[in-house]
């Protein structure tokens, strides 16, 4: 429990998102005295829901895959996490069935407001898991990091359609249903009524452009880069080009 979820996480993602989890799930250990109660919605195989477990967590993962849900429990078993973890083969959008109204302390919605129907309903549904005082962490594909990323790797009809499509898609056939700029997903916390907006932040938004091991470039340790993504992701100017956006909201 000493350790942060962003150690026990491994190398996989930025640090500014485990930074704010860290403080909030402290933040719930203070005022409560008890293992914070995480809610996981689309947790898939468990990127977030395992460190979290392994940091004292009692983490809910809900799912409506049956074999991210398999992976789950084998990587909740190989980190000798399975009796923090419950896995509900469920949809976010008969949630309440699954988990009860005002129940976490921290609910997730982590790679899921692109994939899914009515990402206002969707994210209504997981404000109403939230504790009130408790936070929702929405962490999702930014639009502008992805017109960069096309124009770099030369696919110029593809950025275009990224700035011009109504939902930031590239065509019919993007796997993804919407990319977010940071207004939108404001407005779309905002829209529920019940969540104010305390982190809006980037996520990994220098891994594309920090060298790496073998590269040209002044060579950085682990920290020292995750440091700088931190800053830059802070910065709302270089967020909004991030990869992935990082929404942290309070539920009133
Ligand atoms: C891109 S993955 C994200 C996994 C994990 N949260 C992460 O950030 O690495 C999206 C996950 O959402 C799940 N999912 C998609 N639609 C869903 C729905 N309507 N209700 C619950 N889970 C859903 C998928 O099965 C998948 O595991």
């Amino acid at each position: 429990m000493g350790s942060s979820t962003r150690e026990q996480a491994g190398a996989a993602r930025g640090a500014a998102v485990f930074r704010v989890l860290d403080r909030e799930i402290d933040r719930v250990r203070r005022d409560t005295g008890a293992a914070p109660r995480v809610l996981d919605v689309g947790g898939g195989s468990g990127t977030w829901a395992v460190p979290l477990a392994v940091a004292g967590c009692a983490v809910t993962v809900v799912d409506t895959s049956p074999n991210a849900l398999a992976t789950l429990a084998r990587r909740a078993g190989e980190a000798g996490v399975t009796d923090r973890i419950t896995p509900v083969n469920g949809d976010v959008d008969t949630l309440a069935e699954v988990a009860p109204a005002d129940g976490a302390d921290l609910v997730l919605g982590h790679g899921l407001l692109e994939v899914v129907d009515g990402p206002g309903r969707v994210l209504a549904a997981l404000a109403a898991a939230a504790a009130p005082g408790g936070a929702v962490s929405v962490l999702t594909v930014g639009r502008y990091g992805a017109v960069i990323g096309r124009v770099a790797s030369g696919r110029l009809a593809e950025a275009r359609a990224l700035l011009t499509d109504p939902d930031g898609r590239t065509g019919p056939d993007d796997r993804l249903l919407r990319r977010f700029d940071a207004h939108r997903l404001q407005e779309l916390a905002t829209g529920t009524g019940r969540l104010r907006t305390e982190v809006l932040q980037g996520d990994g938004t220098l891994e594309a452009w920090l060298p790496g091991p073998g590269q040209e470039g002044e060579p950085a340790g682990r920290d020292e880069r995750d440091e700088l993504d931190a800053l830059a992701s802070s910065v709302p100017a270089l967020a909004e080009v991030a990869p992935r956006l990082h929404l942290l909201a309070r539920r009133y």
